[in-house]
């Protein structure tokens, strides 16, 4: 099995409030993307890899990976689906086939690791729609109304949290994501686009600790964690 990869990093991260987009912000010595990077540059079965980097981005050049060669770019785009879409366009430029396997994945989750990723790639590698890793829910779940009040107690048991990477062959994804966007459905993630063109994406359970930065608290865990793996 041979797969590409995808990174949307063209974000400005406004929920983390820093002064520059989250996928810059340092974790230890380098910056989120590079760990990013990291978790993919190396794999054997890696065909190739692009960034979608928003197109006045002034971090990017500065960072050594921009002189990777393994490394290609994409303009983002408005939306993080939008991005993504830039990204598959330039896989097909670099000469992806539509049944290749794709893997989308956040700039902003630096802390993949390897063993999830063949997980993923080892379950998904015969299916025929593709998936996620993702985690199931750990929290009671409560529905809640506009008055802030309690409405019901979620069934926990059917509830997981999508994660990235999102595992799709290209044609069908590039499909899924056309229509969703045509349709003006809101895309959060690769899944709910080939959830509306009917398909249903299979979930393979991932460790809780591949998050992605949003707010300032995620980023305070991840650096901690890294001290503490690092030492
Ligand atoms: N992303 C992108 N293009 C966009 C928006 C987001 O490539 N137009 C990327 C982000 O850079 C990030 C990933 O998609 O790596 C996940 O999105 P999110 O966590 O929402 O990041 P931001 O949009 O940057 O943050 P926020 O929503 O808080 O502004
Ligand atoms: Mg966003």
């Amino acid at each position: 099995l041979v797969f590409w990869v995808v990174i949307p990093a063209a974000g400005v991260g406004s929920r983390m409030r820093a002064d520059r987009p989250k996928q810059y912000l340092l974790l230890g010595e380098r910056s989120i993307i590079e760990h990013t990077l990291d978790c993919f540059l190396d794999h054997p079965a890696l065909s190739g890899l692009v960034v979608c980097i928003a197109p006045d981005d002034p971090y990017w050049p500065a960072l050594p990976c921009a002189r990777d060669t393994r490394v290609q770019l994409a303009p983002g785009g408005r939306e993080r689906c939008d991005s993504v879409l830039s990204g598959l366009q330039r896989l097909d430029e670099l000469g992806a086939n539509e049944h290749d396997w794709v893997l989308v994945h956040d700039a902003a989750r630096p802390n993949l690791a390897r063993e999830d990723l063949d997980r993923l790639l080892a379950e998904l590698a015969d299916d025929p729609v593709g998936g996620l890793l993702a985690v199931p829910a750990r929290d009671t779940l409560k529905r809640v109304g506009p008055d802030g009040r309690v409405v019901e107690t979620v069934d926990r048991s059917v509830i997981w949290q999508a994660f990235t990477p999102q595992m799709f062959r290209l044609g069908m994804l590039c499909d899924a994501l056309e229509a969703a966007l045509a349709s003006r459905m809101q895309v959060t993630d690769e899944a709910s686009a080939l959830e509306w063109a009917g398909h249903s994406p299979r979930v393979v359970e991932g460790r809780a600790d591949n998050l992605k930065v949003t707010r300032p608290e995620d980023l305070e865990w991840l650096a901690q964690r890294w001290k503490t793996d690092r030492e």
